[in-house]
């Protein structure tokens, strides 16, 4: 595990002290050149690439469009159960350095099976480290399975149908749905049927929405789709009326600063709106979203922050404290960890 050193050191150390939750992290945005390499290798699959410094290189991405045709790809060397696993439990161990108690985890089956890969492999890797993670290391983990938007909603519903036998087995930590992939021309409403379905069965509900389509997505999302907490959603600034509902009804943001500044969807950190839509109340937080092909962790997701946007000790503290509040950990856990943040 490479940790490169923070220019302020101490804030580094403060900010990893904090205990937080990670609530938008796709696990396979974790998996790391490195390990795409091992399980190239493992599995008897040819890269395009000539080395791990050859593929970081190509990390250049002009649009979310740009990343999700490398991200795909890179999620190819995903075979086995033990592929699963190593990839998780990668995550997990660094995740946990960056003072992570509990992470909510999406994971994209379409991506695997479409590659006859089974949804019961899927599960059972990614399950295997969670359930360790939370013996050994102490972190929680909840599973949110998340459709990709940019196939059909037919195609959604076959994904649940596949992965409902499951749901027994994994009851401890598959909690919830989620939506993912190319936002643009794929508004909330095409998969308003299959989120009324998953609501129906009990799931906790979250959406992509609002990081490069429009903050009518966001509103969309919400009444259409019915979904707790918003993922990215750093476009809702452009509709006044969307932001004065999501403070009043304090429905949480997963923001993510590094991800939207590689994307492209800010044009450099010090132009991010986090400390606005933190200004005005939103219950913003902050996460990693892609961790392995955006620059960083969530500490460093934090520390960035800190640095562009001039936040206060106090800040840091309360973006942790949303952090809790915003996942969905029962209410007894959510004391324990806010008890343990600084006043
Ligand atoms: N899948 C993985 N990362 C994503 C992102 N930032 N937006 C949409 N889909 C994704
Ligand atoms: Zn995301």
């Amino acid at each position: 595990m490479t940790i490169l050193p923070h220019p302020d050191p101490a804030l580094a150390v403060f900010v990893r002290s904090l205990p937080k939750a990670e609530l938008h992290l796709h696990i396979e945005g974790t998996l790391e050149p490195e390990l795409i390499f091992e399980l190239a290798r493992r599995n008897g699959i040819e890269l395009p690439y000539p080395s791990v410094d050859a593929l970081r290189a190509a990390y250049q991405f002009d649009s979310l469009q740009s990343f999700l045709d490398l991200y795909y790809a890179g999620a190819g060397v995903l075979i086995q159960e033990s592929d699963f696993y190593d990839m998780t439990m990668a995550y997990l161990r660094r995740a946990r350095h960056d003072g992570v108690v509990h992470a909510e985890i999406m994971f994209d089956p379409q991506t695997h099976t479409a590659r006859g890969v089974s949804m019961e492999t899927v599960f059972a890797g990614i399950a295997r480290a969670l359930r360790e993670a939370r013996a050994e290391l102490g972190i929680s983990g909840y599973l949110l399975l998340s459709f990709l938007r940019h196939l059909s909603e037919a195609d959604a519903f076959s994904t649940l149908e596949q992965a409902l036998p499951l749901r027994e087995q994994y009851a401890d930590l598959w909690i919830g749905i989620g939506l993912d992939s190319s936002e643009k021309g794929n508004p909330p409403e095409k998969f308003t049927r299959v989120f009324a379905h998953c609501r129906g069965l009990g799931f906790r509900l979250v959406a992509h929405a609002g990081e490069e389509g429009p903050a009518a997505y966001v509103r969309d999302a919400l009444d259409l789709l019915q979904v707790e907490r918003i993922d990215h959603g750093v476009r809702s600034e452009e509709d006044p009326e969307l932001m004065r509902r999501l403070a009043t009804d304090q429905i949480p943001l997963t923001v993510c600063p590094l991800s939207n500044l590689k994307l492209c969807v800010f044009p450099t950190m010090q132009a991010h709106n986090l400390v606005r839509l933190l200004r005005q109340g939103l219950l913003v937080t902050i996460n990693s979203d892609d961790p392995a092909y955006f620059g960083g962790y969530v500490a460093d997701n934090y520390l960035a922050c800190a640095s562009a946007l001039g936040l206060s000790t106090a800040d840091l503290i309360t973006l942790a404290g949303n952090s809790i509040r915003a996942s969905f950990l029962p209410p007894d856990q959510k004391a324990h960890w806010l008890a343990r943040l600084p006043m």
